[in-house]
């Protein structure tokens, strides 16, 4: 039968042997994608994150949509957590809601308002996570336009708002917290972005917007950043709804990456 094959193709011409090897190699390509799709969706056990990554995780905005479901999320899984957010009240109220459904977790809250006196606000947030060990880092909080604005329609105030919220808030978050995972040697980074980033290559509506999430790398969606063995940044796509999703990405944080600093 090999022997039939071989000289079956030897008979062909060259260039239907080299587009037969390309389909080839392409084929096998997506078949090995989705046979780890089959593996992480249906057969792999989750990681334990606490000993994974640390027993503490910080999530920015955490008192609404996303940030709200990660912390949920994170909770169920045994971390505690340092919810951060500017509104003390909501704050208050979902430390209350999660402490109720996880009894024996620990949760501190921390307001922050990144709109207003950042550096400040940071330096509290520091003194606040001395000495924890913070695995989790979810750079959840992010603002936009009020409605889809052409650039040169966007007042601003409004501009210097994303760009302070969406980069210098999350940057001095994530440089507040990186040293301690660097000496750890452990550690997860997950930053949320925008399919304005892509979806759209520089939303036209949205741009400036855009550009803040293109910075963090990752988009509409959610994308997650470990310092791999590999040292490669990676990037996953997660749709709402809030809870179902969020649960889902930790189905990818769990699997696909030994931290190693
Ligand atoms: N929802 C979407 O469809 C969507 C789509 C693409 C990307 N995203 C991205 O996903 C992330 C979360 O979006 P979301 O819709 O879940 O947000 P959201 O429901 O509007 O919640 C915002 C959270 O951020 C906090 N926050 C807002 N401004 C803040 C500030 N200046 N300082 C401190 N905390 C502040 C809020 O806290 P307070 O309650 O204390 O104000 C709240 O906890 C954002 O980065 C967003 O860009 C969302």
């Amino acid at each position: 039968m090999l022997s039939t094959m071989v000289i079956h193709l030897k008979t062909q011409p060259l260039f239907v042997l080299l587009l037969s090897f390309i389909g080839f190699i392409t084929f096998l390509r997506n078949f090995i994608i989705f046979l780890k799709w089959i593996f992480i969706t249906f057969l792999r056990t989750p990681k334990n994150l606490v000993q994974s990554y640390g027993s503490w995780a910080l999530i920015t905005g955490s008192t609404d949509g996303i940030g709200k479901a990660f912390a949920f999320q994170l909770a169920q899984k045994g971390l505690n957590l340092i919810l951060v957010a500017r509104n003390l009240n909501k704050l208050q109220q979902v430390s209350s809601e999660i402490k109720t459904q996880n009894p024996n977790i620990k949760v501190k809250i921390i307001v922050v308002d990144f709109s207003f006196d950042v550096t400040k606000g940071i330096q509290e947030m520091k003194k606040g996570i001395e000495g924890l060990d913070i695995g989790v880092l979810i750079n959840n909080v992010g603002v936009t336009y009020p409605r889809a604005m052409f650039f040169h329609e966007v007042d601003e105030n409004i501009w210097k708002n994303i760009v302070k919220v969406n980069l210098e808030g999350t940057t001095l978050v994530t440089m507040a917290v990186l040293p301690s995972m660097i000496g750890r040697k452990k550690g997860a980074i997950v930053n949320i972005g925008s399919g304005a980033s892509i979806v759209v290559p520089s939303h036209p509506l949205f741009s400036i917007y855009a550009a803040t999430k293109a910075n963090r790398n990752w988009s509409f969606f959610v994308g997650k950043f470990l310092q791999t063995k590999s040292g490669e940044p990676e990037k996953y796509m997660l749709l709402p709804s809030y809870e179902i999703h969020t649960r889902e990405f930790f189905r990818f944080l769990c699997l696909w990456y030994n931290s190693s600093g």
